[in-house]
């Protein structure tokens, strides 16, 4: 693991002022990513769909300071209104990659975020919003070093990405991404995330993500209180094994295009991530009766139907609805009909497969 080539070489440059903007999408893991140790490294691989409608709009705005501080110095606003609540874990993310970015101590930031889905709907935002961030550290660090590379850039964003939030690595760019070394796949790594090497068979295109939120009520438990217990629970071994001998088994899925294996392999996982926090002590259950409701009716329909419809979850009670392009009409006809009923307000949200983040005013 080689993070020192993450640390930026000595800069003489200076900027006075200048500001980036970044859209950067959120992402859902297909094999899933639940366990880590030491700096957020993941104990397993995972592979994701790159969002595209879910996004954290971020512009950092950077004046030069006349003299070096000790701490880096910020203000941050949410939807525009100052969100003093949100300084803790931004400047719990600015110590951890301080060693890497050296120079945001020679300037002050003013960050300016905004979602576009709503705040507190159950969507994890830290995906899209600590890759929002580090994706303008990273545009400073061009600015102040212009000879680094698009691929640098990209691995390095993801690299500071990762500090701030393990998924938050996959959110960089897209459509199909890895995170976690995995010894058969050339380039991966658990430092930083990569678009996953292999082709993806043509019934991934425009694939559909349709979230129905179910419950958007605070989570019960944080990913990082989930990550931690699975460090004493039974079944981690096994569960680690599994998760790298599914990385190959859908690498190999997305490459042939077999949607059948695709749904079986994705819904075991999004059970057995749930089955984890299960059987983890304390335990906890995060789907709720409307999840159970939501999966059964998505069950009957493939039955009846043949469709290729199938579901995946975060760690929460929201359900993923994943469908192919072709299948798009009949299916969200069958979405709003037979599902909708079980959302909070009949509220959901379509996405699909997108490719990444993306800069919106570099000056
Ligand atoms: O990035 P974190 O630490 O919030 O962990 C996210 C874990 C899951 O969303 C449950 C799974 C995943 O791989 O994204």
């Amino acid at each position: 693991m080689n993070t020192a080539q993450f640390i930026s070489s000595p800069i003489s440059k200076t900027i006075s002022a200048t500001s980036f903007t970044w859209r950067t999408p959120s992402n859902i893991a297909l094999v899933k990513y639940w366990g880590k140790y030491g700096a957020q490294l993941p104990k397993n691989p995972s592979i994701s769909f790159t969002l595209n409608a879910c996004f954290t709009l971020t512009t950092l705005e950077i004046v030069k300071l006349e003299k070096k501080e000790k701490e880096v110095s910020f203000e941050i606003f949410f939807e525009g209104k100052k969100e003093p609540s949100f300084k803790p874990k931004i400047a719990s993310f600015f110590k951890k990659i301080e060693a890497y970015v050296p120079f945001i101590f020679d300037y002050k930031f003013v960050i300016k975020s905004r979602n576009s889905f709503p705040h507190s709907s159950g969507i994890a935002s830290s995906a899209s919003g600590m890759s929002a961030l580090a994706l303008c550290i990273m545009s400073l660090e061009k600015a102040l070093n212009p000879a680094i590379s698009k691929t640098y850039f990209n691995r390095k964003a993801s690299f500071l990405a990762r500090l701030g939030s393990g998924s938050a690595s996959r959110s960089i760019e897209g459509p199909v991404v890895l995170w976690g070394k995995y010894k058969k796949i050339a380039g991966s790594s658990d430092v930083y995330a990569i678009p996953l090497p292999n082709k993806i068979h043509e019934n991934f295109k425009n694939y559909h993500d349709t979230i129905l939120l179910v419950d958007k009520g605070q989570k019960q438990v944080s990913s990082t209180v989930g990550h931690d217990l699975m460090h004493a629970h039974p079944y981690a071994a096994n569960r680690f094994e599994q998760a790298f001998e599914n990385v190959e088994i859908l690498s190999k899925i997305l490459e042939t295009g077999n949607l059948k294996a695709f749904i079986n392999l994705v819904e075991h996982e999004a059970l057995t991530l749930h089955a984890m926090m299960m059987t983890s002590n304390p335990y906890f259950i995060l789907m709720k009766p409307n999840t159970l409701q939501i999966i059964n009716k998505i069950w009957d329909y493939r039955a009846a139907t043949n469709s290729n419809i199938c579901f995946t979850l975060d760690a929460g009670a929201n359900v993923h609805v994943l469908y192919p392009e072709k299948e798009k009409e009949k299916t969200i006809a069958f979405i709003q009909d037979n599902l909708l009923v079980y959302c909070e307000n009949n509220q959901y949200i379509c996405d699909r497969l997108g490719l990444g983040a993306k800069p919106m005013s570099v000056k």
